[in-house]
């Protein structure tokens, strides 16, 4: 852990360096890429704050260009004449990921980290979730050569499931779709890894792709330590046709924000309207009150907690974010590192803009393409 402290330590001062002196500021010579569709978004709140004129010319750079290692089943044995039998290729990992405004900088990041860190780049095939229109074309011109396919999320399909959570930023009917992958995506693709755009992959996601899930639908890491009485309320534990779901298990608290799912085990189980079915709980009330006060996971929890496949630690170091209302930077856990995830109310990208950046937000900085446009258009 020494080495890491004193890294983070380095990059946190050389961070310092940057913020206090414009003229230090230095990106790799890339071609900025600017869309006028999203001039409007491209001004981050923390960059406003910044009277600089140049804030303005502000804009995602081309990401570097990436090439599988020898040993890999190449794309070119692929074949490009049939068009969509592409996404079918079964030496292909497949990886779901949401775009949307607020989390576009974040959810860039984790691309650019994920294609960096693989040994064969070019087997990686993305299906990117949008509510919004027009991002498609700015992450072809940010990734030249990515495959990737964008999936069109209509927010009206959970609209009426979803009550009000503690977070307002848990509401956001995009965070659902993670429930709809085994519709949205294609019947050929059997697993997919879902993964939350607050986080960056440090090693080979193909390690993570290849998890024997033991017949289990969902693999994740598990905090069999965490409190696990704490997601759900009172009314819930009280109430015996409810809590008495959790008979025969031994529930464990995991994350959803980073997940491999075996999409055929999930079609068949039926599993999206299972989750669907505590939602619709849930906002029923009714005499009951609500059975839980967060978003997206409580219903997850419901239906997979105690039968998740457990997944090495290493891949969801979670609770970076911190709680940024009360400014707490949070340390990593002991032991490996694969992803970080800045779960949690802070984003790295918004403390980095603001210049009250985490230490350990120097980590995530490495793979952000959005900075200074070179020459501004
Ligand atoms: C794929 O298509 C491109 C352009 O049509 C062509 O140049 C290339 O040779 C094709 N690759 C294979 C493996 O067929
Ligand atoms: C590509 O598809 C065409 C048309 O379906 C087929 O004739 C050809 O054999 C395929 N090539 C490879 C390498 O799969
Ligand atoms: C777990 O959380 C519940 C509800 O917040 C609390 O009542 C209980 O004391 C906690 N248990 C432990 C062991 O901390």
């Amino acid at each position: 852990m020494l080495w890491l402290m004193r890294v983070s330590s380095f990059f946190t001062a050389a961070l310092l360096t940057v913020v206090l002196s414009p003229s230090l500021q230095s990106f790799p010579p890339a071609e900025a890429i600017r869309s006028s569709h999203f001039d409007g978004y491209l001004r981050f709140p923390g960059q406003i704050a910044v009277p600089d004129p140049r804030a303005r010319h502000f804009a995602f750079r081309r990401a570097p260009l990436f090439r599988n290692a020898g040993d890999c089943i190449a794309r070119s044995e692929t074949n490009n004449s049939t068009g969509s039998s592409t996404v079918c290729h079964p030496s292909l990992v497949h990886i779901a990921i949401t775009l949307d405004e607020e989390y576009l900088r974040g959810s860039i990041a984790a691309v650019n980290s994920i294609i960096q860190h693989s040994s064969c780049p070019e087997n990686v095939f993305f299906h990117f979730l949008v509510s919004d229109t027009g991002l498609e074309s700015l992450v072809r011109s940010v990734f030249a050569q990515l495959q990737f396919k964008v999936y069109y999320f209509d927010p009206n399909r959970v609209r009426g499931l979803i009550s009000t959570s503690v977070r307002q930023a848990l509401e956001q009917p995009l965070n659902y779709a993670r429930n709809y992958l085994a519709d949205l995506l294609e019947a050929c693709v059997s697993r997919v890894i879902y993964l939350d755009s607050d986080l960056v992959v440090v090693d080979d996601v193909a390690k993570l792709w290849r998890y024997d899930l033991g017949g289990r639908t969902v693999g994740a890491p598990e905090y069999c330590h965490a409190n696990f009485t704490k997601y759900f309320t009172k009314q819930f534990w009280s109430d015996p046709r409810l809590s008495g779901t959790f008979a025969g298990r031994n529930p464990c608290y995991f994350n959803t924000g980073v997940m491999v799912m075996d999409l055929d085990r999930w079609r068949r189980g039926g599993f999206t309207s299972r989750i669907e079915h505590w939602m619709e709980v849930q906002k029923a009330g009714g005499g009951l009150g609500r059975i839980y006060e967060l978003g997206s996971l409580p219903p997850f929890l419901l239906v997979f907690a105690g039968r998740v496949a457990p997944i090495e630690h290493r891949w969801n170091q979670h609770g970076l974010g911190g709680d940024n209302v009360r400014g707490s930077c949070r340390d990593l856990h002991s032991g490996p590192v694969s992803l970080l995830h800045w779960s949690g109310s802070g984003k790295p990208w918004v403390r980095l803009g603001s210049g009250r950046p985490c230490p350990l937000d120097a980590l995530w900085a490495p793979y952000d393409l959005y900075g200074p446009a070179l020459q501004p258009r």
